[in-house]
């Protein structure tokens, strides 16, 4: 195992009624802005909780950050942030609000005149306003780290930054809050939960036994309860297994000491740049032609998670390996969630150029960094089969 500094200081309301925490987390005299997304808070019901949690506090409003939240849009609560002397974000929505949350956080502090050199040149944040998160879609694990994810229009990037700072105050998971979720989230989520472990666990032996095991009982639970929750959509047992699952899986434990993937990430973020594919949807195409591209460099975690998680013990390694990718595809694909290309129009012609793009900025990804441009083009080729 390798050395590791373990940092988690988000405090987590977990349950029903628990949006009433806010009342007591929130500083007493904080001049907070509340932001959300497209409007979904307004047809639950969270929308009024957290007014009625905040009560008595002087509370603005930015809604409208969108999917993938967007720089441009961002910079508009920037503006608002400021003159409005605002000194507490509440983010209520997905990851996609927390993350954009986020960014206007390092923002607003942020003193030089281009903050978008926080994703682009990695300038480190130094300071950034503090953060609490209601969420209401699982699947990011943003509500328990201090990553976000951005995506500029004008340029079609979509980029990854993060600080220490960045990490919420608190965390309000209330898995009520969940039950209005469409079939495409809720499998969205399973899918980004599960693709988080694989990214972390599926490299090579590290001697951490226990991380592997925290990171195979994450995987086993996503396999029983994913299926479940799509056929039982109102069952609050099923919503809370996804939403406490989505969050062990990135809040940074079973990467303790362990080698690090994160290409599939890499490369579906582009996709969704390119061709706006949920996040989730970009995963479940690139993953299983990413382990059929890596096969041998990832064999023995491979053989491992075959046996574990599908049960394979039988056969030749090749088979086994083959087995155990084919049975995560399966396992995509039965969540209503496609893993080609071609399923989604996207031609072979249109993902040429990715590889280079991604090395140009990141060189060569992966644990053992050996994908680059011309791995990527040929994982991508593969996808479009
Ligand atoms: O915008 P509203 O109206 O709220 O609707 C959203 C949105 O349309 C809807 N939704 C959310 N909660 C709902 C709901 N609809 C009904 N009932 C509810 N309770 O769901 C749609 C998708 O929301 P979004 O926030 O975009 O989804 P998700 O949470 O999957 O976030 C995706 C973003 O997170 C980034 C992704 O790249 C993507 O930009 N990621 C962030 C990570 C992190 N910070 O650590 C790691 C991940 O790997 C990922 O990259
Ligand atoms: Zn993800």
């Amino acid at each position: 195992m390798k050395n590791f500094t373990y940092f988690n200081p988000v405090r987590v309301y977990f349950g029903k009624g628990t949006i009433a925490r806010l009342k007591e987390s929130i500083p007493a005299g904080a001049r907070v802005m509340m932001t959300w997304g497209g409007g979904s808070i307004r047809q639950n019901g969270v929308y009024e909780q957290v007014a009625s949690a905040l009560k008595g506090h002087p509370v603005a409003e930015f809604g409208g950050i969108e999917p993938n939240p967007r720089f441009e849009t961002l910079m508009r609560a920037v503006a608002a942030a400021r003159s409005e002397k605002i000194d507490f974000l509440l983010s209520v929505g997905g990851g996609s609000v927390l993350d954009g949350t986020k960014f206007i956080a390092a923002a607003v502090p942020f003193p030089g005149p281009e903050p978008w050199d926080l994703l682009s040149k990695h300038t480190p944040v130094r300071a950034a306003l503090p953060i609490g998160c209601v969420l209401t879609l699982p699947a990011t694990g943003s509500e328990m780290n201090g990553t976000a994810v951005i995506s500029r229009e004008a340029t079609r990037e979509k980029l990854a930054f993060g600080s220490p700072l960045l990490f919420p105050r608190f965390s309000v998971l209330d898995p009520e809050s969940t039950l209005s979720l469409p079939p495409r989230q809720t499998a969205n989520g399973v899918v980004d939960a599960f693709v988080h472990v694989l990214e972390q666990y599926l490299t090579y032996p590290a001697a951490a036994p226990l991380q592997d095991r925290q990171a195979e009982a994450i995987l086993l639970t996503l396999i029983e309860c994913g299926p479940r929750l799509l056929a039982s959509p109102d069952s609050y047992d099923e919503r809370a297994t996804l939403m406490w699952c989505a969050t062990q899986a990135l809040n940074g434990l079973i990467g303790c000491g362990v080698p690090q993937d994160w290409a599939t990430h890499a490369i579906g973020h582009e996709l969704t740049a390119a061709y706006g594919l949920d996040h989730a949807q970009t995963l479940a195409v690139v993953l299983p032609a990413l382990l059929r591209h890596q096969k041998q460099q990832k064999g023995e975690k491979l053989l491992q998670y075959g046996e574990r998680i599908w049960g394979i013990s039988s056969g030749s390694e090749e088979q086994r390996m083959e087995e155990a990718i084919a049975q995560t595809e399966a396992f995509f694909r039965s969540l209503g969630v496609r893993t080609r290309l071609a399923e989604y129009d996207i031609p072979a012609e249109g993902v040429r150029g990715i590889g280079a793009r991604i090395e140009a900025r990141d060189g060569k990804i992966g644990e053992r960094r050996d994908i680059g441009a011309e791995q990527i083009d040929a994982i991508l080729q593969a996808c479009t089969k």
